[in-house]
């Protein structure tokens, strides 16, 4: 079980963490730009191996023709946000570096599912989708993984809860015009209106909440100048996901083709993941709102598109 990961920055190298300490793949490849960086870092992740009771996993770092072969391969390479830009921003650039870093893969991997971290992750993804001959249901954004769990671990901050009691899907873009489908969150099962007034606790303000969680990666950029923890084990869970191919529902990005009416656009919607990828893209009863909020997602990410393909 192969897994490579293309860009050894923060994120790339985190997410290599993850692999490493869960024994998830038996070789791993890291490859960046800067061919030192990765080779550093492959050199220092060699000196846990008879350290940590993990596997003794394979280390590579290299070109993309070491990832031939590979079962998954986790895109995070791209230009970084700079303090005080959004993620679309950095569209046109990451559009094309993703696409080019796909179309080598294809040389050497075309079996392979790629998963995306670079950002603005669901345009990059649908990019790579119409300029590959990947397949839909093996290119995959992070999308709203991450989105979802700040929305759990806020939520269950307030309330004094283990974030895991708290369920909540964040869907649609991950960026600005995301929005929470409140009609699926509960606390322990219970609604989260419920939740709270049995416990004598303030009602969540739902538009205040939404924010909040739009606001949790810039919060950290403010102080650290990047975000690679929880992107990292987003795309971790995703990995888990696809390579013990357990069947989980996950909020990642797809490419809708009539599902929710929506064509041409990778957006977060609840997905059915497991070894081959997109299981299924699964079609929630949303509200009338809720629908209303996701077709807005869409509106923009395509207008974002043609002013990239412009
Ligand atoms: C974040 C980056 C990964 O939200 O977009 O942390």
């Amino acid at each position: 079980m192969k897994v490579s990961v293309i860009g050894a920055g923060a994120v790339g190298v985190s997410v290599c963490q993850y692999l490493l300490l869960n024994g998830a793949c038996d070789s791993l490849v890291l490859v960046d730009l800067n061919a030192q960086k990765a080779e550093g870092e492959i050199l220092d992740f060699g000196h846990t191996t008879s350290l940590t009771f993990s596997r003794n996993v394979r280390l590579t770092h290299g070109t993309y023709a070491d990832c031939a072969g590979s079962r998954l391969v986790i895109i995070t390479a791209g230009a970084q946000l700079k303090p005080g830009q959004t993620r679309d921003e950095l569209a046109l650039i990451n559009a094309r570096i993703t696409v080019e870093i796909a179309r080598e893969l294809e040389q050497v991997a075309p079996e392979a599912i790629l998963l995306f971290a670079t950002n603005p992750v669901d345009l990059v993804t649908r990019f790579v989708i119409r300029n590959t001959s990947y397949p839909a249901e093996r290119v995959i954004s992070s999308g709203c993984v991450l989105d979802s769990a700040r929305f759990m671990k806020i939520v269950a901050d307030r309330l004094n809860l283990d974030p895991k009691n708290v369920f909540g899907y964040v869907l649609g873009e991950h960026g600005k015009t995301s929005f929470i489908p409140w009609s699926l969150t509960n606390i322990g099962g219970l609604s989260m209106d419920a939740w709270c007034d049995m416990v004598g606790a303030a009602r969540f303000d739902q538009v205040e909440l939404l924010e909040a969680v739009k606001q949790a990666g810039f919060e950290i950029f403010q102080r650290k100048q990047n975000t690679n923890h929880g992107i990292a084990a987003s795309l971790y869970r995703i990995v888990q996901a696809i390579l013990f191919n357990e069947g989980s529902i996950l909020p990642v990005g797809v490419l809708l083709q009539g599902e929710y009416g929506l064509e041409d656009c990778v957006l977060s919607v609840p997905a059915l993941v497991d070894g081959r990828g997109i299981a299924r893209i699964l079609s929630y009863p949303l509200t009338a709102q809720e629908l209303a909020q996701l077709h807005h997602s869409a509106r923009y990410l395509q207008q974002l598109a043609q002013q990239v393909s412009a």
